[in-house]
């Protein structure tokens, strides 16, 4: 922390700050008793408050009361005291700590407040249980790794606003309480008093209203933006989570990008992360797909997917034939020279039927065959065009999935994830950044037999609908940013005009009259002169987890929700009383236990 707090009856100085520079001053300093030791007559105490660490020394001839005072400190105790500045005897000095050539030879002791025996340590970062840290957030947050962690948010957002400012972004706010946005999760709703049964949806993203901000001609908006989605979650999703929401006009794919990379660029330094300097480079969807099973693709390891089909059809497999005959793939891994045994490989069965497909076949590569159950199916010529497709070497362990073909991208895909970190292949210190870009603007939904927006219905398509053979082979203007395997962010050049908006709703099954009800206020605004524009968002959360390397993204954030959506410290959510419910004009039909 820089400079100095106003002094005040309690400190004149942050703790963590006090170097050899200051040896011989009279200092005050406040906060929590970290960590206590006794020691020869003498009681030492590492004092914290948010700048850091300073060794407090009470000494019974020198310290008067404060030394009997000191006898009855416990940990988290809140304490100032005022003394001078002394340096450490040269044996005693702890070079770990900013502090550490020097101690405050206590005068005087406050005691401000009394602390219970905390639940867990606060003074080390040992595994604690999550529901419990969550329940004492306020003591978990006084914990190192937590500090740092939002420490580091801050000069992440920090950053983001200063690059942002300096490109001419105005910093604009979007209203919470509003109707139901197209991200195509589900909505938080919140019902009206004012109007019965009718009610609110909290954003799942700014991305209406940064839109109609292009139309009103604000040309460059960014904003802090807290979304609601009321989804599964996953150590990457909470149910709110922030982005940094960025919105222009009169721009190409290449201007949203660029601006992107000079903001990740200079977050990614002040995070310490170092990465490959952009420009980044782009991978297209369908490679992402085909390669790695993944269109967000973790490139910091091989195992590359590669497609046999070609190699093995015609083999006497009923299994493959089957798969390729109804317009399938066969597709496979080298996992490398790899001693599973027979039960581990069928263990692999379950991860890939895990990500949606059916089974995984295996063979080992030998010299001039394969040892394998379904060998026998393959001619010499098969087996060898495959092996050369594969890059296959004597010893190597070969998994095949069979299926159509997005299914066996992502069956592989998710297999290929387990076995990199199975076998160790990522190296956590290397960091890779790629934009995933041409994407298929719809994606077909068995279940509804419809087709969905891939990213959202504002996205716009590359051409028109006229050049090409129907939505299933339409490309978007959207490009995804991807850090090992993160999707950290996503964003798109937006439809400008009305008809090719009409087009797109009538093609995601949006009948006119819903399109009007739910998003006719963009419609409206479309016919009033909109310019060409494009945006992003990238996620924050998962911005400053990655940076801090952390797994999960409730270790980034203040007060996050556990995995079935509710805070273990505020209880919520919660039933409210039937008085609420009757000024809402709700009644409950779910019986509580
Ligand atoms: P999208 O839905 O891709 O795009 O979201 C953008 C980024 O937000 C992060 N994110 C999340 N983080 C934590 N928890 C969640 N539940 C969660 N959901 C998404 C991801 C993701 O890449 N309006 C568009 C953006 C645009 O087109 O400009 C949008 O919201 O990092
Ligand atoms: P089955 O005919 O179901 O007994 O399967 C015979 C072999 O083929 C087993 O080794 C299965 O793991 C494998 N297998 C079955 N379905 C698939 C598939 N879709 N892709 C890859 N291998 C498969």
């Amino acid at each position: 922390m820089s400079g100095s707090p106003r002094a005040n009856p309690y400190r004149d100085t942050w703790a963590g700050t006090i170097d050899a520079g200051r040896a011989g001053d009279a200092v005050r300093v406040a906060g929590w008793v970290h960590r206590r030791r006794d020691h020869g007559g003498l009681i030492f105490i590492d004092l914290r408050d948010r700048s850091g660490l300073v060794q407090l020394v009470f000494h019974p001839d020198t310290s008067g009361e404060a030394f009997a005072a000191a006898e009855r400190l416990r940990s988290e105790h809140v304490i100032s005291v005022a003394g001078e500045v002394v340096r450490r005897e040269p044996g005693n000095v702890n070079p770990n700590l900013p502090t550490g050539e020097v101690e405050i030879r206590v005068a005087a002791m406050d005691v401000l407040a009394e602390s219970d025996t905390p639940p867990f340590p606060i003074d080390e970062d040992t595994p604690v249980d999550e529901t419990l840290r969550l329940r004492h957030r306020a003591l978990d947050l006084r914990r190192q790794g937590m500090r740092d962690a939002m420490v580091l948010r801050h000069r992440v957002v920090q950053t983001m606003r200063e690059v942002l400012d300096e490109a001419g972004f105005l910093e604009m706010e979007t209203p919470i309480l509003t109707r139901s946005t197209p991200e195509g999760a589900r909505d938080f709703l919140v019902p009206s008093r004012l109007q019965p049964g009718s009610w609110y949806a909290l954003p799942q993203s700014p991305q209406l209203f940064k839109q109609l901000l292009m139309v009103a001609g604000y040309e460059r908006y960014y904003q802090i933006a807290r979304c609601f989605r009321d989804e599964d979650l996953r150590a990457d999703r909470q149910p709110e989570f922030t982005q940094l929401d960025v919105e222009m006009s009169f721009v190409e794919e290449d201007d949203v990008i660029e601006t992107m990379e000079r903001v990740m660029s200079r977050v990614f330094e002040v995070g310490g992360v170092a990465v490959p300097p952009a420009p980044w480079r782009r991978m297209g969807y369908d490679e992402a797909m085909l390669r790695f099973g993944s269109d967000r693709p973790d490139t910091r390891f091989g195992l590359e997917i590669v497609d046999i089909s070609d190699a093995l059809r015609g083999s006497e497999f009923k299994v493959f034939e089957s798969v390729l005959a109804e317009g399938g793939v066969v597709r496979a891994i080298n996992a490398g020279v790899r001693d599973l045994s027979r039960s581990e490989l069928e263990g692999l069965n379950e991860v890939v039927q895990r990500h949606g497909g059916k089974a995984v076949a295996w063979a080992f590569a030998e010299d001039g065959g394969w040892r394998s159950p379904i060998a026998k199916f393959f001619s010499a010529e098969q087996i060898d065009a495959a092996s050369r497709a594969l890059g296959a070497a004597p010893g190597d362990l070969i998994l095949f999935v069979a299926d159509r073909p997005q299914v066996a991208a992502e069956a592989l895909g998710g297999l290929r994830l387990e076995l990199g970190r199975r076998f160790g292949l990522v190296d956590e210190g290397t960091h890779d950044v790629l934009w995933v870009v041409d994407f298929p603007m719809f994606a077909y939904d068995e279940e509804t037999g419809r087709y969905d927006a891939l990213h959202h219905p504002f996205t716009a398509p590359v051409g028109s609908f006229e050049g090409v053979g129907g939505p299933a082979s339409l490309r978007s203007r959207a490009y995804d940013l991807v850090v090992d395997g993160w999707e950290l962010g996503g964003g798109s050049i937006r439809i400008h005009t009305p008809e090719v908006q009409q087009q797109v709703f009538q093609a995601i099954g949006l009948g006119e009259e819903e399109a009007q009800a739910r998003f006719g206020f963009l419609l409206d605004a479309l016919r009033f002169g909109a310019p060409p524009h494009g945006g992003i968002a990238m996620g924050l959360d998962r911005i400053v987890a990655l940076l801090a390397g952390y797994d999960s993204i409730r270790d980034v954030i203040a007060f996050p929700k556990t995995a079935s959506g509710s805070d273990p410290l505020t209880g919520a959510p919660a039933p409210v009383d039937a008085r609420q419910l009757r000024e809402l004009g709700l009644r409950s039909v779910v019986e509580r236990s």
